[in-house]
């Protein structure tokens, strides 16, 4: 039996983040970049978000996986070869990529997040139940580049991207990261989910549930640069804020001042309006055309996709 390895590529500097946090508060525009979701807390009020009826994306993505599972694996074995290299960016708990493994047979998983923390107990867990298969976690922040040692994929890969984490990227940055996701397949394939345009109502509601859960999600932020810049924010004096830009076609989250109120934390301090945001994500609605155009762009050629019957979700599979 094989014994998972693990490897932190990516130092996890709090003082860098701190400094990233309070120059996106002083922003003109505040703004606060959407990993700052992710404290302890935030990762779980995410999971429930993912179980919300509101919610379409995690269960819409499920169901064309279920679907087409094997018209996908067959599309990737021919552009990786058999027993490819597969490589999960944002692994978490790898549930998504190990559904695939049965059909993909892949001869080393690569799991990829931004602390290697997150994907011990997942890779022991996995280990056992596929004692052959080489297992490799990484603890990377993909988002500022994509780039892993070269003996950890050597041959085609399968760079594998669930969950339409994607729209949560600036155009550029979901280009340099398509480009660098390229570069790791290494003449293999992408297979990334990719969240659709669809009518403004059933997106808006995604985004601000009945139960406010995707709003405990947003403010809960403010507890987390609490903590990271000794901030005084309260939660009581924001509102979460949700609505689909049509001109950028993205839903876009705020956090809005209920009243004026001036935050203060360490080294630094402003002063809200009442009715002022901070901007706090960006989560993109493609068109498929769109999202084929950047994949060209990001220099794929053979690009095929699947769908549900709504047409709400989509799972492309890029090659070359
Ligand atoms: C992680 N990401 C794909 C989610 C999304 O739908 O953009 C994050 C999220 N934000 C609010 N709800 C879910």
């Amino acid at each position: 039996m094989q014994t998972p390895t693990f490897i932190q590529l990516h130092r996890i500097d709090d003082r860098a983040m701190a400094d990233e946090a309070a120059a996106g508060l002083l922003a003109a525009q505040a703004h606060v970049s959407p990993k700052f979701f992710y404290d302890p807390l935030g990762s779980r009020l995410f999971d429930a978000i993912t179980e919300l009826q509101e919610y379409y994306p995690t269960r819409t993505e499920a169901e064309i996986f279920a679907v087409h599972g094997a018209a996908m694996a067959e599309a990737a074995r021919d552009a990786t070869g058999a027993g490819p290299v597969m490589v999960d960016l944002g692994a978490g708990n790898c549930a998504k990529a190990a559904r695939l493994f049965g059909r993909l047979e892949p001869r080393r998983y690569v799991a990829v997040d931004i602390s290697v923390d997150f994907l011990r107990d997942s890779l022991q867990h996995l280990q056992r139940e596929h004692p052959a298969m080489q297992m490799v976690g990484v603890g990377l922040d993909f988002s500022a580049q994509l780039q892993l040692p070269e003996r950890l994929v050597d041959g085609r890969g399968l760079v594998f991207y669930p969950g339409s984490s994607i729209g949560n990227f600036s155009p550029a940055q979901a280009l340099r990261l398509l480009r660098d996701a390229r570069a790791t397949a290494a003449g293999g394939a992408l297979l990334i989910g990719v969240d659709l345009v669809k009518p403004v109502a059933t997106l808006e509601a995604a985004y601000d549930d009945e139960l406010g859960v995707t709003a405990a999600f947003n403010l809960n932020l403010l507890n987390h640069l609490n903590r990271l810049l000794g901030a005084d924010f309260r939660v009581r004096d924001w509102q979460h804020v949700a609505h689909f830009d049509t001109v950028h076609s993205r839903i876009q989250m705020h956090l809005q001042a209920r009243h004026a109120v001036t935050v203060h934390w360490n080294g630094g301090r402003r002063e809200f309006a009442a009715g002022e945001r901070i901007h706090t994500e960006n989560s993109a609605k493609w068109a498929v055309a769109d999202f084929e155009d950047l994949l060209r762009e990001a220099g794929f050629g053979a690009v095929r996709h699947w769908t549900d019957p709504q047409g709400w979700f989509a799972v492309f599979l890029a090659a070359g």
